[in-house]
C-alpha cells in the first residue's frame, strides 16, 4: 500500500477521509519528478487546481513558475505537494481534522521522494514541521526537522499582490540554489520515519 507515487495519486483521487471531498472537482495529489531533490509544499488546492487536478495552475501557480524560472528550474524537476489534496470550500483554511485526515499521503509523498531539501510554502506547511511558528520570523532560515532540511517561504498567494513580501519571497527563492548546492555537498541526512497517530484498536472479541 502507498509503494509508488501513481498509487498514492490513485487513493487520493478516491479518497473520503475528510469532508473535503464532498465538495472537490477533482482531487490533486501533486505532481513532478520522483526523484526531485527538492519538494515544495503548499496549502491546498484553489479553484483552478480543482478544476484541473495539478497543483499551482492559477495565479500563485503562475507567480511560482516564475520564481522558479528566476533561479533555473522547472515544475517538472521538482515535486510540488500541498498540505490537504482536495479545495476547501471558499478557500478557507484547511481545518486541523482535514490536515490531520490528510496527512498520511503527504508524509509517504516526502518518504517516497526523499528530497535534499522541503520549501514550506506559506504557514500551513510551516507548521508541518514547526507548529506555532511565525511564517514572518521563520521564512527564509534553513532549518532542520527530524532529519530533513526545510527551508520556509512565504505563500505565493499571500505575496502576490503585496509588493514587500513579493521581494522577500523573489530575495528567499534567490537563495535556493546554493542551499541545494550545500545540501549535495553534505552526507545525506537519516530522515526518521514519520510515526502515523493510529486509532484505537478494536475491541477484540474472543467469540
Ligand atoms: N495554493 C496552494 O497552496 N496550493 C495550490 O496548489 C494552489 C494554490
Ligand atoms: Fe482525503 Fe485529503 Fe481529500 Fe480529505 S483532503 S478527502 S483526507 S484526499
Amino acid at each position: 500500500m502507498m509503494d509508488s507515487l501513481e498509487e498514492i495519486a490513485r487513493l487520493v483521487s478516491r479518497c473520503a477521509d475528510c469532508d473535503l471531498h464532498r465538495g472537490r472537482t477533482n482531487a490533486v495529489p501533486g505532481e513532478g519528478a520522483a526523484d526531485a531533490e527538492l519538494m515544495f509544499i503548499g496549502e491546498g488546492p484553489g479553484s483552478q487546481e480543482d478544476l484541473q487536478g495539478r497543483p499551482f495552475v492559477g495565479p500563485a501557480g503562475r507567480f511560482l513558475d516564475e520564481l522558479l524560472a528566476s533561479i533555473g528550474l522547472r515544475r517538472d524537476r521538482v515535486f510540488i505537494a500541498n498540505m490537504v489534496k482536495c479545495r476547501p470550500p471558499q478557500n478557507r483554511d484547511p481545518l486541523p481534522a482535514e490536515i490531520g485526515a490528510c496527512s498520511k499521503y503527504l508524509n509517504r509523498q516526502i518518504e517516497l521522494i526523499n528530497p535534499r531539501l522541503i520549501v514550506t510554502l506559506g504557514r500551513f506547511s510551516l507548521a508541518r514541521f514547526f507548529p506555532g511558528e511565525s511564517i514572518s520570523r521563520a521564512r527564509g532560515r534553513l532549518r532542520e526537522r527530524d532529519g530533513r532540511r526545510i527551508y520556509p517561504v512565504m505563500h505565493p498567494a499571500a505575496a502576490l499582490y503585496r509588493q514587500e513580501m513579493r521581494s522577500a519571497i523573489v530575495e528567499d527563492f534567490q537563495r535556493i540554489p546554493t542551499i541545494l548546492e550545500e545540501a549535495r555537498r553534505q552526507p545525506a541526512l537519516q530522515p526518521e520515519p514519520v510515526v502515523e497517530e493510529t486509532p484505537p484498536p478494536e475491541q477484540m472479541s474472543l467469540f
